[in-house]
């Protein structure tokens, strides 16, 4: 089936489509956006965004938010990822954790779409560390920061299908297919 994912972040619609293909799934880019409310959870951001979406009359879409939650910084930057990506950079963030320990960190997801007129909300996790020093050249964000956890490899030093199958994404478009099923049966 085809849908909609309304993002302008080429990352995350690259991860769909690798994850969402092989699931038969044809993912299209919309150029359509919503105003991310503020919010302090990725879940209110995402039904915010689906309610305008969906009073503009648009269906059949997957939207995404998503952030890393740093735990010695009690969850910063969290909702606002791609506003301290923006503004402080992998650099600025990796200074805010200059000896610092504690380096434990977890990426959350928060997928939501509205399939022949209903929602579907799931979410997905992915705990890790943050690394020293920026390593890696595939990916997006702050991938050449993260170290999943059980790994050795920052994201972005692993193939993108390594990473879908353990990401915050990953789980949470999986959830998001097994929902779908779920439904039809
Ligand atoms: P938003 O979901 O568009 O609000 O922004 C999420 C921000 O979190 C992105 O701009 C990235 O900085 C970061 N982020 C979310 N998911 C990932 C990921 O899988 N890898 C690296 N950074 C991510």
């Amino acid at each position: 089936m085809k849908i909609y994912a309304v993002t302008s972040n080429q990352g995350k619609l690259r991860e769909f489509r690798s994850v969402l293909g092989p699931l038969g799934f044809e993912v299209e880019h919309s150029d359509e956006d919503c105003d991310e409310i503020q919010a302090d959870t990725l879940r209110e951001v995402v039904i915010g965004c689906l309610a305008q979406l969906k009073g503009r009359g648009i269906g059949d879409l997957i939207i995404d938010d998503s952030g890393l939650f740093i735990d010695a910084l009690k969850g910063f930057p969290g909702v606002y990822s791609a506003y301290a990506l923006k503004t402080l950079g992998l650099q600025g963030a990796l200074k805010l954790m200059e000896g610092v320990d504690d380096r434990g960190a977890r990426f959350e997801c928060c997928i939501g779409a509205t399939i022949g007129g209903e929602d579907i909300i799931v979410t997905g996790r992915c705990d890790g560390t943050i690394a020293l020093a920026p390593s890696g050249t595939e990916g997006f964000g702050f991938d050449p920061v993260f170290i999943p956890s059980g790994h050795s490899q920052t994201f972005a030093e692993i193939s993108i299908e390594e990473k879908n199958s353990i990401s915050h994404r990953g789980r949470a478009l999986q959830a998001f297919s097994d929902e779908l099923r779920r439904r039809k049966e």
